[in-house]
C-alpha cells in the first residue's frame, strides 16, 4: 500500500511535466476519405520522397523570361509551431519567383455536377507585405513540367497582396464552346487576406447549385450564387446577349451638331464703338477755361544768352535753356478728359446659336445579336484538373502551406480542419501567447510633482530617492527664498515667520556643526598621522646613530632641582636648562 502510495507521488510530477510538452504529429487519417479526394498533409522524411517537383520553367513575362529560382522545402514551422515536427511546404526565399507542382496520382474529375471544395493552410511566418500565397488547380492536358505564370488552370484561389492591394482570388476558368477560348473570370469584389503567423485555413466551396462559399479558419466570410449575380464575376458568366455591329459606321450626311449660329442675328452698326469699348473719357469733366490748345507746354528761353566766359572747347555747344511756356497758366496742348470705365460696355460681340433644326442626335452603331453568345448552366462543372501547384512571387520568405484537401465533400473539409487546423491553431496560439513578442514599453520621464508621485501604484526605491530629492530641492528653494526677503527685511521677516526662522537657524546650526565636526575629525586624523609619521623619521635618526631602538619613549632623566626635589625632564628640557645655567654662570 505504501508503495503504490510512494509511486504515485512519484508519477505527479511526471504527468505535470507531460502537461506543457508539445505534443508530437500525428498524421492525419486519411483512410475515411472518398478516394477520389485529394489530400496532403507534407508528412514525408524527406523533400525527395515527394511527389511535389519545383517548376524548371521560365515566368513568361513582357520585361523578358525569369526563371523560377525560389527554393522550396519540406519542413515545420520556426515561428508559433503546433504540433512537434508537422511539416508542411515552404517557400524559402525572399523576393524570388517560386513555382511548384503536384501532379494527381489519377485527375480530379467535377465535371458531372459535384460540389468542389478547395482547402489548405496558410502561415506567413514572416508576415506578408507584398507576396503571393493561392493555389492553383491546374488542367490535365498540360505540359507540367514547363508550369508558368500562363499554365492554363481550372480555379485559382487563396490570398494575394501587396502593399494597399490585397484579396482573396477567386479566378474561375471557363471555356466558350463557340469560340473555344477559355476565359478567366475573377470575383469583382474579393474579401482581404487574413494572413498572420499562426495558421490560417482557407476553403473554397463551388456547389453544384453554383452557390459558392470562402472561408477563413472554417467561418463563411463570402458567399453568393454564381449565375443569379451576373456582376459577381468579371468578365460575366454569360458572355452579352447582343453587341455592337463593327460594320456599321456613321452615315455621311449625319448631322449631330445640337446648336447652330442663328444667322438672323447681325452685329448692329454701333456696336463696336459703344459695347465693346472698355473705358471712355469721362464726360463730366471739361476742359478748363483759358486751357491754349495750340501753344507749347515749353519753350525756348527768348531771353536766355550765352554767357561771355563760354567756352565751347571746354563747355562744348552753348544750348538755349527750355523754359515752361509763360502762357500755360490754365494748361496748353492737347486736352483729353481722363478715363472712366463705360456704363454700357457688353464685350465683343457674340454671334447667337440656335437649336439645330437638322440634329439627329448621338451617333451609335447598331447592335447585332452576338454571334458566340452562350448561356452558361453548371459554372461548377469544370475541366478534368490534372494537379495542382503555386506559382508565386513574394518578398517574404517562408510562407508555408499545409493540409491541402481537393475533393467534393463540405463534410471531409470540415472534418480535416476540426482534426488537423483547429488542434494546431490551439497549440499555435498558446505558443503565441507565451512567445509573442513583448510590447516595448516606452521609459516613462521621471515624475514632475509630489501629486505624480503619489498617484503611482508601487513605491520603489527610485521613486523614493526622487521624492527626497524633490522635498530638498522644495526647501531648498523656500530657503533661499526666505534668506533673500531676511536680506531686505530682517526683523519683519523674522517677525513673520519665526518657526520658519527656528527651523532654518537649527538647519543651519546643525549643518555647520556637522561640517566642523567633520572638519574636526578630518584634523585630528590628520594630526594623528603627522606626529606617527614625525616619530617614525625620529626613530630612523636614532636607528642610524646606532641607538637602542627597543624603547621609543625618550629615556628620563633625573635632576635636582635648586630646592633639592627630584624632576622628571626630557633630554629636550635638560639640554635647555643646562645652556640656560652656563649663561648664568658665565
Ligand atoms: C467540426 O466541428 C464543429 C464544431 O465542433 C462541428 O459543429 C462540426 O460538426 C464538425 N464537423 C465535422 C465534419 O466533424
Amino acid at each position: 500500500m505504501k508503495g503504490v502510495l510512494l509511486l504515485l507521488t512519484a508519477l505527479v510530477p511526471l504527468v505535470l511535466a507531460e502537461g506543457d510538452e508539445v505534443p508530437e504529429f500525428v498524421p492525419f487519417d486519411k483512410s475515411g476519405l472518398s478516394p477520389a479526394s485529394f489530400f496532403e498533409q507534407f508528412d514525408y522524411s524527406s523533400f525527395a520522397e515527394s511527389k511535389w517537383h519545383p517548376s524548371k520553367a521560365k515566368k513568361d513575362g513582357t520585361d523578358g523570361d525569369v526563371s523560377y529560382n525560389g527554393r522550396w522545402s519540406i519542413e515545420p514551422p520556426h515561428i508559433y509551431p503546433g504540433f512537434l515536427n508537422d511539416k508542411g511546404l515552404v517557400m524559402k526565399s525572399s523576393a524570388a519567383h517560386h513555382a511548384i507542382y503536384r501532379i494527381f496520382d489519377s485527375p480530379f474529375d467535377n465535371s458531372h455536377n459535384n460540389h468542389l471544395v478547395l482547402q489548405y493552410e496558410v502561415k506567413t511566418q514572416k508576415g506578408l507585405q507584398c507576396g503571393g500565397a493561392y493555389i492553383k488547380l491546374l488542367n490535365a492536358d498540360i505540359d507540367f513540367q514547363g508550369f508558368n505564370n500562363k499554365t492554363p488552370f481550372q480555379v485559382m484561389f487563396g490570398p494575394d497582396k501587396c502593399g494597399a492591394s490585397d484579396k482573396i482570388h477567386f479566378i474561375l476558368t471557363r471555356r466558350n464552346p463557340i469560340t473555344g477560348m477559355a476565359e478567366e473570370k475573377r470575383l469583382v469584389d474579393p474579401l482581404e487576406s487574413r494572413n498572420t503567423q499562426l495558421s490560417s485555413l482557407y476553403t473554397l466551396v463551388l456547389k453544384n447549385t453554383s452557390d459558392f462559399e470562402i472561408r477563413i479558419n472554417g467561418q463563411v466570410v463570402k458567399s453568393g450564387n454564381l449565375l443569379s449575380n451576373p456582376d459577381l464575376l468579371s468578365p460575366s458568366l454569360n458572355p452579352p446577349k447582343e453587341i455592337v455591329d463593327e460594320l456599321d459606321i456613321k452615315p455621311e450626311d449625319w448631322d449631330d451638331l445640337e446648336f447652330i449660329a442663328d444667322e438672323s442675328a447681325q452685329k448692329p452698326e454701333d456696336y463696336d464703338s459703344n459695347y465693346a469699348v472698355s473705358q471712355i473719357p469721362d464726360p463730366k469733366v471739361k476742359k478748363p477755361e483759358g486751357w491754349l490748345d495750340d501753344e507749347p507746354e515749353f519753350i525756348l528761353d527768348p531771353f536766355a544768352q550765352k554767357p561771355e566766359e563760354w567756352n565751347e572747347e571746354e563747355d562744348g555747344e552753348w544750348q538755349i535753356p527750355i523754359i515752361k511756356n509763360p502762357k500755360c497758366d490754365f494748361g496748353c496742348g492737347k486736352w483729353e478728359a481722363p478715363l472712366i470705365p463705360n456704363p454700357k460696355y457688353k464685350g465683343p460681340w457674340v454671334q447667337p446659336v440656335m437649336e439645330n433644326p437638322n440634329y439627329k442626335g448621338e451617333w451609335k452603331p447598331r447592335t447585332i445579336p452576338n454571334p458566340y453568345y452562350y448561356e452558361e448552366t453548371h459554372p461548377t462543372n469544370l475541366e478534368l484538373i490534372g494537379g495542382l501547384g503555386f506559382e508565386l512571387w513574394s518578398v517574404e520568405p517562408d510562407i508555408l502551406f499545409d493540409n491541402i484537401y481537393l475533393g467534393h465533400s463540405v463534410e471531409d473539409a470540415e472534418l480535416i480542419g476540426n482534426k488537423t487546423f483547429l488542434p494546431k491553431f490551439e497549440l499555435e496560439e498558446k505558443n503565441y501567447v507565451v512567445n509573442r513578442p513583448k510590447p516595448v514599453v516606452p521609459p516613462s520621464p521621471p515624475p514632475k510633482s509630489f501629486d505624480e508621485l503619489f498617484e503611482e501604484d508601487t513605491l520603489m526605491v527610485v521613486q523614493v530617492f526622487q521624492f527626497f530629492k524633490l522635498v530638498f530641492k522644495n526647501e531648498f528653494l523656500n530657503m533661499k527664498d526666505f534668506w533673500v526677503q531676511f536680506n531686505g527685511a530682517p526683523l519683519d521677516t523674522l517677525l513673520q515667520d519665526p518657526l520658519k526662522a527656528a527651523v532654518y537657524s537649527g538647519v543651519f546650526v546643525f549643518c555647520f556643526t556637522f561640517v566642523f565636526g567633520i572638519i574636526n575629525v578630518v584634523m585630528y586624523m590628520f594630526s594623528g598621522w603627522i606626529q606617527q609619521a614625525k616619530d617614525a623619521i625620529n626613530q630612523g635618526a636614532a636607528e642610524a646613530r646606532g641607538e637602542s631602538n627597543s624603547k621609543q619613549e625618550v629615556p628620563k632623566i633625573v635632576e635636582i632641582n635648586d630646592d633639592g626635589e627630584e624632576v622628571n625632564v626630557t633630554s629636550a628640557q635638560v639640554s635647555q636648562t643646562r645652556t640656560g645655567r652656563r649663561k648664568t654662570r658665565g
